[in-house]
């Protein structure tokens, strides 16, 4: 059996042979498709990419039909269960789980690095004071552009992991002093002698007049909530950063693009529409209104945290959120939602629109529940979402710079507009 495709084009009526290679063609294989010599050849017509592999990349699995993930081949599952946040980080970045001393080299470089510039606190300072912290972190991320020159010379390993470490030591950093700022406290500073999500809590909710302690369990869980948000191979917010990449932005300018495609409420801003949704059903005997609603397409309502581009099944992340969420609940007390969001879930897991379009709670179904009872406004989860996600859009922006295949980005279009048309002065126009 041969692996190519026969292509007849019944316009000319001649036959074309195109390889095929895992599971592709390539789709500049169909420019030679002409009807004539300045024919431009056949495209491909592909609006939210459905069905166009973008590049070749060795960093994230997923099998949205059996509900599978996994992080340079190991399962999502088994990472959160005996991995940590940084040891994931590293294993995605660079191909395989550290040794001792390359995990402790890891952590002592991005301990080392973050500290923001004081100008930078100065720049946070100037947003108003109930300016969104996703809008806040995307400016300040990108601000850093303008700090560290040396981030252009993309092409440089050294100066790439020297960008990578940054991006990932400062994302916290940034993430804490937005929250601070719309909270109106003041600024902490970071904490060398404590673990990544250790540091963070502290730098969130320490106050200078008080001793904190951060709470191992919730540390842990945010580490685990971080594992899960760690990367997720060609969404939109990383499809974006491998776009802008692609010019050789540099990586600041580049993740304020990606934070900003993050930013969106089919994204990374799912999870806090989820706890308005939550906010709006109110109790639990509304939830079938409520699903109905949903069900009619009443002003393009839908149930937020349900249903996934890839995921055709349950969201492997959502089952291990699930667990979390108990183990926090054990501390922080139970989110009152929660008995909302599992009697939408109960509903909607039987219901025959939900079922025939195979919608199943995605990972911001209950990560809104838990960072709600951890004591984060509901305008800090898509920041949360975006410091983990960090690592997953520096690795696949280095996959894609130093892949010989790739190019700057540029789709084609089809053109719908008027042909050549004269210019009307103003006095004739209707
Ligand atoms: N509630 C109700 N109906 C839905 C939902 C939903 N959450 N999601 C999809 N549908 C319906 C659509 O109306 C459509 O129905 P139709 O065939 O009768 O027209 C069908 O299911 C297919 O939906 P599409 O929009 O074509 O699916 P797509 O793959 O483009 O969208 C998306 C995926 C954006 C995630 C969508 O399911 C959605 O909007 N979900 C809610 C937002 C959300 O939770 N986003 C987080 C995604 S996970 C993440 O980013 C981390």
């Amino acid at each position: 059996m041969a692996d190519t495709l026969t292509i007849v084009d019944n316009r000319t009526g001649k036959k074309y042979e195109l390889p095929i290679q895992d599971g592709t063609i390539k789709a500049m294989d169909l420019r030679q498709i002409k009807t004539a010599d300045d024919d431009f050849g056949l495209m491909t017509y592909d609006p939210a990419f459905m069905n166009t592999a973008n590049c070749r990349s060795s960093i994230t699995f997923i099998d949205g039909d059996k509900g599978i993930l996994r992080y340079r081949g190991y399962p999502i599952e088994q990472l959160a269960e005996d991995s940590d946040h940084l040891e994931t980080a590293y294993l995605i970045l660079n191909g395989e789980l550290p040794t001792a001393s390359q995990q402790a080299a890891f952590t002592q470089q991005i301990t080392m690095h973050t500290m923001l510039h004081e100008n930078v606190k100065k720049f946070m300072e100037g947003f108003r004071y109930d300016a969104h912290p996703m809008g806040i972190f995307l400016s300040t991320v990108g601000a850093l552009s303008t700090f560290y020159p040396d981030a252009k010379r993309i092409n440089d390993p050294e100066s790439r992991h020297q960008q990578i470490i940054r991006l990932i030591a400062k994302a916290p950093t940034i993430a804490a002093y937005a929250y601070r700022h719309i909270v109106g406290r003041p600024y902490i500073y970071p904490d060398n002698d404590l673990s990544y999500t250790g540091n963070f809590l502290n730098m969130l909710f320490s106050t200078p007049a008080d001793k904190y302690h951060p709470n191992d369990v919730l540390a842990r869980a945010l580490d685990v909530l971080f594992i899960l948000h760690a990367d997720h191979e060609q969404n939109c917010s990383t499809s974006a950063m491998r776009n802008i990449g692609s010019s050789q932005a540099d990586p600041y300018a580049a993740i304020a693009g990606a934070a900003a495609a993050l930013y969106g409420p089919l994204h990374g801003g799912a999870n806090e529409a989820v706890l308005r949704m939550l906010d709006e059903i109110g109790s639990v005997d509304k939830v079938p209104e409520f699903i109905k609603k949903v069900k009619s397409g009443e002003a393009g309502s839908r149930l937020m945290g349900f249903g996934h581009r890839v995921y055709k099944s349950y969201d492997p992340r959502a089952k291990v959120i699930k667990k979390i969420a108990d183990l926090v609940f054990t501390v922080t007390g139970k989110n009152p939602k929660l008995e909302i969001a599992l009697e939408l879930e109960r509903i909607a897991l039987q219901d025959e629109y939900f079922v025939k379009r195979k919608l199943y709670p995605n990972v911001d179904f209950y990560s809104g529940l838990i960072y709600q009872a951890m004591g984060f406004p509901t305008e800090m989860f898509p920041v949360l979402f975006a410091i983990p996600r960090v690592v997953g859009w520096l690795a696949q922006w280095q996959e894609m710079l130093v892949d010989p295949d790739q190019k700057i980005a540029r789709p084609r279009q089809i053109y719908t507009g008027y042909d050549i048309r004269d210019y009307v002065s103003k006095e004739k126009r209707q």
